[in-house]
């Protein structure tokens, strides 16, 4: 097997997205290890947990700078100062400046609550039942400058109920988060997955539509087998 890669986490909340990939990396399912997580707020929840595993945790608190760059250029230090293949934006909250992302093309991903391209940004749950769609869900993708605009690798899939609010749909919809955001990994760590010309390749095969996860199954039939 091929050595495992060193991942960094950055998050701003709760953290139940960290937690998976924890128990991921522990299991052996990805062939991964989190060496450190980064938080910009000083009481995310998510800190205790990578402490509660022995993971090192720094904060970056976003509200000591004084521009959007002076941040960025601290936190990219604080990740470089460990050897880093791949990081992992698991709900962090920031925008991030055109040159940190650039820095890491294409080895960083990010997790979204939305089923992409639609809803880029916030609220996106309710922008889902505004709109009367009939699914929601959620992608997980490299991260390019353009906000939630890069190649998505794989999505989840959720029903939209007639009674859902923005929360009961939230709920649901992280539950398929925590499954896709492990496989992206997953696939990344293996090799299966690498970005190529800002397409996602699996296999060695170009994702055109992204496999979906509904109801928890893997639906291949979104891969073109070229
Ligand atoms: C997730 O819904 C993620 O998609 C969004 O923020 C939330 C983070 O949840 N960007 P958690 O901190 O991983 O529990």
């Amino acid at each position: 097997m091929a050595d495992s890669l060193s991942l960094v986490v950055l998050i701003s909340g709760r953290g139940s997205n960290l937690g998976s990939l924890i128990a991921a990396c522990t299991s052996g399912q990805i062939n991964g290890r989190i060496t450190h997580v980064i938080s910009n707020v000083p009481t995310a929840g998510g800190l205790a947990l990578a402490e509660d595993a022995g993971i090192p945790t720094s904060v970056v608190d976003h509200t000591r700078f004084e521009s959007r760059e002076a941040f960025d250029q601290t936190l990219n230090a604080t990740i470089r100062k460990k050897p880093t293949d791949i990081v992992v934006l698991a709900g962090f909250m920031r925008i991030l400046t055109e040159q940190f992302v650039r820095s890491w093309q294409p080895r960083m991903i990010n997790i979204h609550p939305s089923l992409l391209p639609l809803y880029p940004g916030l609220n996106t749950h309710q922008r889902a039942i505004d709109n009367g769609d009939a699914h929601a869900g959620a992608s997980v993708h490299f991260v390019t400058p353009q906000l939630d605009g890069g190649p998505v690798i794989v999505q989840s899939r959720v029903d939209i109920e007639a009674n859902d609010t923005a929360v009961t749909l939230a709920r649901r919809v992280l539950t398929g988060e925590h499954v896709i955001f492990t496989l992206a990994l997953e696939w990344i760590c293996s090799g299966r997955v690498v970005c190529h010309n800002n397409s996602v390749m699996l296999d060695g095969n170009p994702i055109r539509t992204p496999p979906c996860i509904y109801r928890e199954q893997l639906l291949p039939d979104g891969i073109d087998h070229g």
